[in-house]
């Protein structure tokens, strides 16, 4: 299995560039599934989820051809059928519920796996199961499997009961072809939610009102062929800052939307970390003395749940007591005990993280229990004295493009390496000394 090895301690230095948003992505690639017409989708990230979601859209009919690069995807759905979506990867990915909302929105019919995803607590998706009903779909859970069938959609006023990224997704795939408007209250207004329903409306879709407290969908016959770039990652672009904060150093990072990283801004700018912000990019530099905060995640434009690992990460490092509080899933704090063994002093209560600033860390062995978590326990080695070694990378590698890479293009010592590769570890060692 492979894990990184770092020797911590180095500033990072330099310029790194962001990959296309993940969680947009996956909205993004299943809307294809729409369309009868070839869609050419630009800036996709080359990450696992993305190609475990594209093959599971091949084994349905779909014709993908993606550049050598990976990031340009263009795929053809005209023959998609609306067969069941099952294979061991599928299962554990989040995105695969999205095919739910595209194929019953298309084909008034739908057969897909139930989605699995980080485990980070319990991920029901009874308010995505809610919104297909309510546009006339009768929807069973049988086998593992997700089956939503109607003779027809209708549009319908729909009030979610949690402003869920899934949900508010899933229920605009559905209601793109139905007949009359849907009413989506209570959304979720991420940037990612906002850049599927453009896509949507490239391709002839008419939804209003994405990023506001109210979506208006007024069904239409038929999509047509399109080409859409996909907007920034905005947690890549927060874990590169925190990582260039905790580490004291200076990062341009690139190919970025401000707007969309300002709960974070200025967080890292309350506790004393410079960030300059120009068109499509920020400079966050720091000296290393860094101050303690309070903060919840909350959904957008609040603090982002998938940036709380790598936060406490930072804060762990900082000066006096610093409290953060889950807000949105119930089990996030799995990985604390990983940092607690590089030296960390925090204790978890309930949702709520109580970190006491330490002087330093100590590199260890440890392990990411999901993919933010596994970003978080990087940013501590790169932090630490001493060589560390973070073992389960195939969840970093599930959300983060080339991750070790970009840390290695800002000085970072990092190594991707074979657990089994003792010689590579050992020279690995033998350098970092
Ligand atoms: N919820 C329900 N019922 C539902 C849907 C959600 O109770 O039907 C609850 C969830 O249990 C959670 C809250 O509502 O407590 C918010 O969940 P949401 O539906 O917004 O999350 P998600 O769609 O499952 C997406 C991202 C996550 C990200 C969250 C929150 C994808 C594929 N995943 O998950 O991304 O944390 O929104 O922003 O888009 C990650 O990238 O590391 C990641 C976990």
């Amino acid at each position: 299995m492979d894990q990184y090895m770092i020797k911590g301690g180095v500033p990072l230095r330099g310029e790194v560039t962001i990959s296309g948003a993940k969680n947009s992505a996956l909205g993004i690639l299943a809307a294809a599934a729409l369309c009868e017409e070839p869609v050419t989708i630009k800036n996709v990230p080359e990450i696992k989820d993305i190609e475990v979601l594209l093959r599971a859209m091949e084994e349905i009919g779909a014709r993908v051809d993606r550049s050598s690069d990976g990031h340009t995807v263009k795929i053809n759905a005209g023959r998609v059928s609306p067969l069941a979506v099952d294979n061991e990867y599928i299962r554990k990915i989040r995105g695969s519920y999205y095919l739910i909302g595209a194929l019953l929105g298309r084909f008034k019919k739908a057969q897909v796996v139930l989605p699995g995803g980080c485990d980070i607590g319990p991920r029901p998706i009874d308010q995505h199961i809610k919104g297909f009903m309510q546009l006339g779909a009768v929807v069973e859970t049988k086998h593992g499997m997700v089956m939503a069938e109607a003779e027809k959609l209708v549009g319908n006023h729909i009030y979610l009961d949690m402003a869920s990224v899934g949900a508010t997704i899933n229920i605009m795939l559905a209601a793109t072809l139905a007949e009359g408007q849907t009413i989506i209250e209570n959304p979720a207004k991420e940037p990612h939610v906002v850049d599927v329903a453009n896509f949507l409306n490239s391709m002839g879709a008419n939804i209003k009102g994405t990023g506001t407290d109210v979506i208006r969908i007024t069904g239409v016959e038929k999509l047509h062929g399109s080409t859409y770039s996909i907007i920034p990652d905005q947690i890549e672009a927060g874990t590169f800052m925190v990582a260039a904060a905790a580490t004291g150093g200076d990062v341009v990072i690139r190919n970025v939307i401000p707007k969309h990283l300002e709960a974070i801004t200025a967080k890292l700018i309350e506790i004393g970390v410079g960030v300059e912000e120009a068109d499509d990019a920020v400079r966050v530099f720091s000296n290393g003395r860094r101050g303690n905060t309070r903060l919840k995640t909350l959904p957008y434009p609040g603090f982002p749940t998938d940036m709380q690992p790598q936060m406490v990460a930072l804060l762990t490092l900082s000066e006096g007591t610093s409290v953060i509080t889950e807000g949105i899933f119930e089990n996030r704090f799995k990985y604390v005990d990983e940092l607690v063994r590089m030296g960390a002093s925090i204790r978890v209560e309930g949702n709520t993280a109580v970190i006491d600033g330490v002087q330093g860390l100590t590199g260890a062995t440890m392990s990411a229990s999901d993919l933010r978590a596994g970003a978080a326990l990087v940013i501590a080695g790169l932090t630490a004295e001493g060589v560390s070694i973070v073992e389960n990378v195939s969840y970093i590698e599930r959300g983060y493009e080339n991750f070790e890479k970009k840390l290695a293009g800002l000085g970072a010592v990092v190594k991707k390496v074979d657990s089994e590769d003792e010689r590579a570890m050992r020279k690995f060692r033998l350098k970092a000394v």
